[in-house]
């Protein structure tokens, strides 16, 4: 099988492309940094000799940088058996006193990366015998919170593009899942004075990813919800 992972070589992305590489699954990873993508592929190409390992740099949260990664992946692949649509950006803040940019910014890469990135790429997931896509969304899609501002309103979004989606592809054997994860160590979380303990790990998405992956075709997870055992931050 194939898959192609969007901000897949950091966090929660990275997590899913070493748990899918694991399963046996060939990955094309995407992110913005070169440099991460060559450092990850030097080290996953050593860690698993006989996965097909490629990657692309591209800016998702433009129209053009979703073009590029629809060409650079149609230029190395002829199939695609899963999507995980993961690349997000949080900006903090409260809507009414945010940067200007902030709602914009962040629905061009937590949502619209997704929705064009889909469109384009539906095609050869259709051709798939085990198509599934997965969208990144978070407890930030279900729940508002202080400081979460726009985030929440991307996130709210892309939840509600998953359900459509989920509607629209039932007929055609397609798997749609919304992935919504509470507090997760990454990046995001850096500087941020709390036991490690208090967070989930990224690889604990990426195992509740795996589970959804190895049901039969008459199963879908349609939504994945997990939390930290303390409940949300
Ligand atoms: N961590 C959490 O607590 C949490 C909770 C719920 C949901 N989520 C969601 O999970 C996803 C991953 O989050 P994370 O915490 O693992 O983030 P992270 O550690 O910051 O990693 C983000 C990944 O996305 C890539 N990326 C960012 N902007 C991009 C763009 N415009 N185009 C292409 N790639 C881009 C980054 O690489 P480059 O910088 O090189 O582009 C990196 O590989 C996000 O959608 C986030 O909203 C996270």
């Amino acid at each position: 099988m194939q898959a192609l992972i969007t901000g897949g070589t950091k966090g929660i992305g990275a997590a899913i492309v070493h748990s899918l590489l694991t399963h046996e699954i060939d990955v094309h990873v995407n992110a913005r940094n070169v440099d991460d993508l060559k450092s990850q592929y030097a080290e996953l190409t050593q860690t698993f000799p006989s996965r097909q390992i490629t990657w692309s740099a591209n800016d998702l949260s433009t129209p053009e940088g979703v073009n590029s990664l629809v060409d650079d992946y149609q230029g190395a692949h002829e199939s695609l058996d899963i999507l995980v649509n993961n690349a997000g950006v949080f900006l903090p803040g409260m809507t009414t006193e945010e940067e200007e940019g902030s709602l914009a910014k962040m629905i061009e890469t937590n949502l619209y990366s997704a929705y064009h990135l889909t469109r384009a790429l539906l095609p050869l997931v259709l051709k798939s015998d085990n198509g599934h896509i997965f969208n990144m969304c978070s407890i930030a899609s279900k729940v508002a919170y202080p400081n979460g501002g726009s985030y929440s309103i991307s996130k709210f979004a892309l939840y509600g593009y998953t359900k459509v989606l989920r509607e629209e592809l039932k007929e055609q054997g397609v798997k749609v899942t919304a992935i919504l994860p509470g507090a997760t160590w990454s990046n995001s979380w850096a500087g941020v004075d709390l036991p490690k303990s208090r967070l989930m790990e990224a690889n604990d998405i990426a195992i509740s990813v795996m589970s959804a992956i190895q049901m039969s075709p008459s199963a879908v997870v349609e939504e994945i919800v997990v939390r930290p055992q303390l409940g949300d931050l």
